[in-house]
């Protein structure tokens, strides 16, 4: 059987191209935390006609089995204390599955599931350290499985153009970059406390966001090496027991053991100048536009304060048309496609499927998470620090 899937999309180049989807082979996925991303995965997993959804696990007692009924799906195996024991029940033939827990447990799960031979969709960021996401690199070699890493703002048309123009040479030779953004009061309490917490999120608004900003313009000028970083980190709002934000009072500057602002200045290999600054709270509305200098262009693409995988709106190239100093403004894409979530899915599941390469490789996220890495090394240091990336 194969059914149609309206307005879907070819991945690589965002043209649009009604795809094909062979219902004869469905595949056996598991949810790894069934906390609130877990809503998304599974919402989009249902949208698939060839996923069944077979298994779901959580560390807290009773979370998962809530979290399927809810979905309306009381039929799935729930029964497992953590990850382990769901990969370890071999009656589920599991063909992959997505970790949605938080960033300090993003690695020990995804690391057990490729030594399964199951498939990995992993939540970003990759990991908190970068010694843990080279551990998580050495297990997908070895077991030649998908692992994709879950940034879907890279599926925006319009991020997608900021890469075709970057490739397109209208910039010419691109030698700096100023990226990150923000928001003046949003640090994500309103479901608890495992973004703000040192032992579930290890990092705060540097990985949480810090990591699509830098994937945004890492993707578009191919990902290219990270040499040296200088960091900086504060936590003067989430510390602050009188700090207010989502309408709410905030409760947890006891518990906050991670940082609310990041900045960094980084050398990339090429002669490019990275230089990053991103907040979950601040007192101004944001930290700047994004700006990517070239040669023959400058890139401006205004900044948004939540990274949804918009850019904040039409984008304008600065450059000389016949010695004529110009503006081209880039008018805002909307390609009518499927949501962004529905596109990491299904562009994981083809990976899955044809055997064909990651969507969201690791051999690329492997250097933003060097960099958030430097950063909070450098920021504890308080000096610049080298960044080496062993070959994998
Ligand atoms: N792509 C996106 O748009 C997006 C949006 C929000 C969050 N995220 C990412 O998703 C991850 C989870 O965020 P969240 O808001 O859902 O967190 P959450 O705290 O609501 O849920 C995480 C769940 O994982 C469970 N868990 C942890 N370790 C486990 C293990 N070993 N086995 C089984 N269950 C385990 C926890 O008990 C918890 O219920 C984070 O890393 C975050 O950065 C991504």
């Amino acid at each position: 059987m194969a059914e149609k899937m309206d307005a879907n999309l070819d991945y690589n180049n965002g043209q649009k191209d009604e795809a094909v989807i062979d219902t004869n082979r469905k595949l056996r996925v598991g949810i790894i935390g069934t906390g609130w991303i877990a809503d998304s995965h599974i919402a989009s997993y249902k949208r698939m006609p060839d996923v069944e959804i077979v298994a779901g696990c959580d560390l807290i007692p009773g979370k998962a089995a809530a979290f399927f009924k809810k979905h309306g799906m009381e039929g799935v195996k729930t029964e497992y204390a953590s990850h382990k024991e769901m990969l370890d029940d071999e009656s589920l033939k599991l063909d992959a599955v997505s970790v949605c827990t938080y960033n300090r447990q993003h690695a020990i799960p995804s690391i057990y599931a490729l030594e399964k031979g199951v498939n990995v969709m992993l939540e970003k960021p990759f990991t908190v350290t970068l010694d843990e996401a080279i551990e998580v690199m050495k297990a997908e070699k070895k077991s030649g499985k998908v692992l994709s890493i879950g940034f879907q703002p890279r599926l925006d048309a319009n991020m997608q153009m900021i890469k075709k123009i970057v490739e397109s040479g209208e910039l010419g030779q691109v030698y700096y970059i100023q990226t990150g953004g923000g928001r003046r009061r949003g640090i994500p309490t309103p479901f608890g406390t495992s973004f703000i917490e040192d032992k579930t999120a290890g990092l705060g608004a540097l990985a949480d966001i810090g990591c699509y900003s830098l994937d945004m313009v890492l993707n578009a000028i191919g990902y290219p090496k990270p040499l040296t970083v200088t960091g900086y980190k504060s936590d003067f709002f989430g510390k602050d027991p009188n700090y207010v934000g989502y309408g709410a009072h905030h409760e947890y500057a006891d518990v906050f053991g991670v940082d609310d602002f990041a900045a960094a200045f980084v050398r990339l290999e090429g002669g490019i100048i990275l230089d990053f600054r991103i907040a979950w709270a601040m007192n101004i509305d944001t930290p700047g536009d994004t700006i990517i200098l070239g040669t023959k262009g400058g890139l401006r693409i205004p900044s948004t304060d939540c990274w949804n995988g918009t850019v904040g709106g039409p984008m304008k190239i600065y450059h000389e048309v016949c010695g004529q100093q110009t503006i081209t403004e880039i008018p805002i894409i909307n390609d009518g496609g499927p949501s962004l979530f529905d596109r990491k899915i299904r562009s994981f599941l083809d990976a899955c499927k044809n055997g064909t390469p990651a969507p969201v490789p690791s051999s690329q996220i492997i250097y933003n998470q060097a960099i958030l890495d430097g950063i909070a090394k450098s920021a504890e240091l308080g000096r610049e620090v080298e960044i080496s990336v062993p070959e994998i």
